[in-house]
């Protein structure tokens, strides 16, 4: 150790012995990515790195790799798996699921998102990635979990979903599991996975929302979509009686936020007086044509115009997330718990 490290700044080589990065790499971050690391201290005529460049650099090659950015983390522990659902198809699930994803990362946390739509993939488009075999087809080609993912916008991961003759797959056990096995190493590697059901309650929605550790519905205020999101929920109740994780509500496409707060307060008294269950809303997210616009670019909103204020909104809504923390539940994975569910279901 020397001289710096008991001041508590850093050198480079310091910062290279810490990170397991090669001091190169270190010097061509600290050239492109100035303004994503603390500043440095003058001490004696050498400048110095605080402690915090630890994690930024870290955090900086995290991004530059999201293969990297999904590797096991040193401590056990899995991702918070949170699905992104609605009753009605439409009411802007794969836009708030892509753009939340984006925001979560932005706020320093490692963030995949899963298309979970099996049929009807299109995360991918809206992200501007080109087509690649969705992850049903990579699974039966043989690939690793880490091979699933994409890099997307701002470093978050991306794991495509299926171009539509995959949704015979839908009904195939075996590769259902696999698939299941597979987002499981997934959940080891992230702080949050995002997965962008379809709507409703099909086969393949189901397995993603009753893996989830918890799940927003996105509602509008439109009132079958209220209706829809009442019956979806209701669904999911009925599949066990001992669900007690965390539902929450956002609240898309409303003209103002009066509006919003009482849809959100419709579905959830609702919920509470008929389900018994406590829906928590965690957003608003107003209508707004920079959605439109950026869908023609094909860039996620928050890319696009991050000062739109659909994009504030979706950042709100990434803080307001992060604030429910689910220690508790992340002990474990959630998919696994869910794999184990089917295996006992299989069962006679
Ligand atoms: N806040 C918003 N303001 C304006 N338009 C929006 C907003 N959110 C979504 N949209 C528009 O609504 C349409 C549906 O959005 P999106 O595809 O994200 O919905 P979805 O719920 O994923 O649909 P599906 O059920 O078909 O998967 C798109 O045309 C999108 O541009
Ligand atoms: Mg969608």
């Amino acid at each position: 150790m020397n001289a710096a490290n008991a001041h508590s700044l850093l050198t480079i080589a310091d910062i290279a012995q810490r990170t397991g990065l090669e001091e190169s790499l270190l010097r061509f971050y600290e050239s492109e990515h100035p303004d994503d690391l603390p500043a440095k201290v003058l001490r004696g005529d050498a400048l110095l790195f605080p402690e915090e460049a630890v994690e930024a650099f870290q955090r900086l090659h995290r991004r530059q790799d999201p293969k990297q950015a999904v590797q096991p983390a040193d401590r056990p522990r899995y991702g918070r798996v949170i699905a992104v659902t609605s009753g009605k198809g439409g009411v802007g699930k794969t836009n708030i699921a892509l753009n939340l994803a984006i925001a979560i990362q932005r706020l320093g946390k490692m963030c995949v998102v899963v298309d979970g739509d099996l049929g009807m993939a299109n995360i991918h488009l809206l992200a501007g990635l080109s087509p690649r075999p969705g992850m049903m087809e990579l699974i039966a080609a043989g690939a690793r979990p880490s091979e699933l993912i994409s890099e997307g916008p701002d470093g978050i991961g991306v794991i495509t979903g299926g171009s539509g003759i995959i949704a015979l797959a839908d009904s195939d056990q075996a590769s259902r599991r696999k698939m299941i096995k597979a987002l499981s190493e997934v959940e080891r590697r992230a702080d949050v996975i995002i997965v962008d059901t379809g709507a409703g309650m099909g086969r393949g929605v189901r397995d993603f929302l009753q893996a989830a550790d918890e799940i927003i519905f996105v509602i509008t205020p439109d009132i079958t979509s209220l209706a829809d999101a009442y019956g979806l929920l209701k669904g999911i109740c009925q599949e066990r009686d001992d669900d007690r994780r965390p539902i929450y509500s956002v609240v898309n496409m409303a003209d103002t936020l009066q509006q919003a707060a009482n849809v959100a307060l419709r579905f959830s008294d609702c919920a509470h007086r008929f389900l018994n269950r406590t829906v928590k809303n965690i957003g608003y997210i107003l209508k707004d044509a920079t959605v439109g616009a950026a869908t023609a670019r094909r860039t996620p909103y928050s890319v696009f115009r991050p000062q739109a204020r659909v994009s504030r909104q979706t950042h709100n809504l990434a803080v307001a997330l992060l604030r429910q923390e689910m220690e508790e539940l992340r002990v474990s994975s959630a998919f696994s718990r869910y794999l184990n569910i089917l295996r006992e279901e299989a069962t006679p």
